[in-house]
């Protein structure tokens, strides 16, 4: 399952990025916020996170202003690895190399295009295990 997480500032993209799921008949958790109305994004990333971790299978997409305060808060859980990605190839090698569970994406900084690059990229790509297995090993 893939959960949907923002702030005010991510939430114009995670509708853009909503509308891409619902014309391709993925299901999505959308855990808010729900309008450009202020509010504090480590409520979002810790409600988007408890979500996260319901399944081994399952997949986040945070986004807030710049991505930053989102990468903060959810890989403040041992369990999640979350990569801001701002290009296509970043998504890639977060999966490939760091089998990132989360996508975080800086809504005020990437257009919609764009991420819904990075999106698929990041939703497509298999972690490549072997040495980067070993590595996240060492994560704890
Ligand atoms: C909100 O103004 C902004 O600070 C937030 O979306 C994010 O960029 C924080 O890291």
């Amino acid at each position: 399952m893939i959960i949907l997480a923002c702030d005010h500032a991510g939430y114009p993209l995670k509708e853009e990025i909503k509308k891409f799921f619902n014309r391709e008949n993925i299901t999505t958790i959308d855990v808010g916020t729900y309008s450009t109305d202020s509010v504090d994004y480590p409520d979002f990333a810790k409600l988007g996170n408890a979500k996260v971790l319901e399944s081994e299978n399952n997949i986040g997409i945070y986004i807030c202003g710049t991505g930053v305060g989102m990468s903060i808060v959810a890989n403040r859980n041992s369990k999640i690895r979350a990569a801001l990605c701002w290009n296509t190839t970043i998504a890639s090698l977060a999966r490939r190399h760091n089998n990132a569970n989360v996508l975080i994406l800086a809504g005020r900084y990437t257009r919609k295009r764009k991420a819904i690059r990075i999106v698929k990229e990041f939703l497509t790509t298999q972690f490549e295990a072997g040495r980067h297995a070993k590595r996240l090993k060492k994560l704890g």
